[in-house]
């Protein structure tokens, strides 16, 4: 049986940094599933798919295969193929994930391929619904959070040292409005699971993460 750890929780908080430095540490497997949703967001921008047309996306799905392969513990992400693993990091991109994403076709469409790989490996799953919806019987559920004004503030900083300008509030904004739509959309909604641990990230650096997690995990490992 494999061991599955699921980690759960708002953009910016640090999540994927903290899981896949968690994941090497314990020799886990880490899966971001968000890059998935980004991968198919991808295919419905390049194909200017009206998503809210129920049909229209039924088709375009039919039509994407979302694969993904690990190549020195780097997860890639292919579209019918295609590493599109430095595509998937865009605004536009981000914006269509988190508007698709909130159609139940495609979180069905993913739902298989997330089950299949943590039915294989030992693996430390990070998004918004593994721990309620994907894997209810994960081995480690943690709900990793931070406080809106914190993540606005890092999000600032990581664009500053890339040189470009950004504004704090205009990213705060952007922020709470992509938690409100992952909150409160109708299909799996992004909520702290009953059974999760509640990690909250604001005051701690990334090594501080890093340890609890661990930590965690292998308290229940025992
Ligand atoms: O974690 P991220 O920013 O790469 O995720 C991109 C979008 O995908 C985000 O708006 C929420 C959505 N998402 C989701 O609905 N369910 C997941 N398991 C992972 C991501």
């Amino acid at each position: 049986m494999s061991f599955n750890i699921a980690i759960d929780g708002p953009a910016g908080a640090g999540k994927s940094t903290a899981a896949k430095n968690a994941a090497k540490e314990l020799g886990f497997l880490y899966v971001d599933t968000g890059a998935m949703y980004r991968t198919i967001a991808l295919y419905l921008l390049r194909n200017q798919v009206a998503i809210e047309d129920e049909d229209a996306l039924e088709r375009a799905l039919e039509k994407i295969s979302v694969t993904l392969s690990y190549e020195n513990g780097m997860q890639h992400m292919f579209l019918n193929g295609e590493d599109v693993s430095g595509l998937i990091r865009t605004q536009e991109v981000s914006d269509m994930a988190s508007r698709s994403s909130a159609r139940p076709a495609v979180r069905k469409k993913l739902l298989d391929l997330q089950r299949d790989l943590a039915a294989r490996e030992d693996v430390l799953m990070d998004g918004r619904d593994i721990g309620t919806a994907i894997l209810p019987n994960a081995d480690l559920k943690i709900f990793l959070t931070a406080s809106s004004g914190e993540r606005a503030r890092r999000r600032y900083l990581e664009l500053k040292e890339k040189g470009e300008t950004a504004s704090l509030s205009e990213i705060q904004k952007e922020i709470e409005e992509r938690d409100y739509r992952d909150t409160h959309r109708e299909t799996s909604p992004l909520r702290q699971a009953e059974d999760a641990v509640l990690l909250d990230s604001s005051d701690l650096n990334l090594e501080e993460v890093v340890e609890r997690i661990v930590s965690l995990a292998k308290e229940r490992m025992q």
